[in-house]
């Protein structure tokens, strides 16, 4: 009789290990900018696999059955040998910004686990002289914000000067005679001494920061 009870303090771990178990945490894949990635997930399955984006669970991007993989969109792929040894990793052969979001991983039917796929944020300086045009490339066209830190401004949030939506540009007063949006670059025309300092080009929608510039504004002085 005693040869089969489960000492309690087993049973103890045992039910503490099943409690501490996190609850699906996104695993969240961060690349530079059209760069190849690979979204993680591991199940065998007996029927198919597929990768949905949260936002559009009817349509997967990829799939796989027992006899082959295929790529619904452009720029996603699974790998049959892989699907074959419970492998259903995502590649993904050039990272967009049209990319960015959650990704589900689904085997026969149930949700294996989420990622999420994001860009790294480009740094870039420039270097420009008075009366020139700056241009910030805002790689999306939709929800993002650009944001102004003057170089002598101790304000640590800064200004925001111009949002972009649906492709439509709305800056504030002082902004709008000079600037002008064409396709995802915003122009900002006849740069001053008093225009250096950090642009950040934000996403509203996920709050994250996809481009800062930082300007310089040559001197009027010749050399
Ligand atoms: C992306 O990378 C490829 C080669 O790796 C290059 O030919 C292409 O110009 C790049 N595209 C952009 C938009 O940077
Ligand atoms: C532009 O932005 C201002 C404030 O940020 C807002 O009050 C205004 O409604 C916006 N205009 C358009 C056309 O979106």
């Amino acid at each position: 009789m005693e040869s089969c009870r489960v000492p309690h303090h087993v049973l103890l771990l045992f039910i503490l290990t099943f409690i501490t178990v996190p609850v699906s945490a996104v695993t969240t894949v961060q690349v530079k900018f059209n760069q190849s990635t690979a979204l993680p997930c591991e199940r065998k399955c007996s029927l198919e696999a597929k990768w949905t984006l949260f936002s559009n669970r009817d349509d997967a991007v990829a799939r796989c059955d027992q006899t082959s993989c295929w790529s619904l969109k452009e720029g996603f792929k699974m790998s049959h040998d892989q699907y074959l040894k419970g492998d259903l990793t995502l590649t993904i052969t050039a990272a967009d910004y049209s990319m960015r979001g959650l990704y589900t991983c689904e085997c026969d039917g149930e949700d294996i686990n989420d990622v999420r796929l994001s860009i790294e944020t480009m740094i870039s300086s420039v270097q420009i002289n008075p009366g020139e045009d700056l241009q910030l490339d805002l790689h999306v066209s939709e929800r993002v914000k650009v944001i102004y830190k003057g170089g002598d401004s101790a304000d640590p949030y800064g200004e925001q000067i111009c949002t972009v939506d649906r492709s439509s540009l709305n800056c504030t007063a002082e902004y709008t005679p000079r600037t002008s949006l064409t396709n995802t670059v915003l122009t900002l025309r006849g740069v001053k001494l008093t225009d250096r300092g950090v642009y950040i080009v934000r996403d509203m929608e996920n709050n994250e920061d996809l481009h800062i510039y930082t300007v310089s504004v040559r001197g009027t002085y010749s050399v």
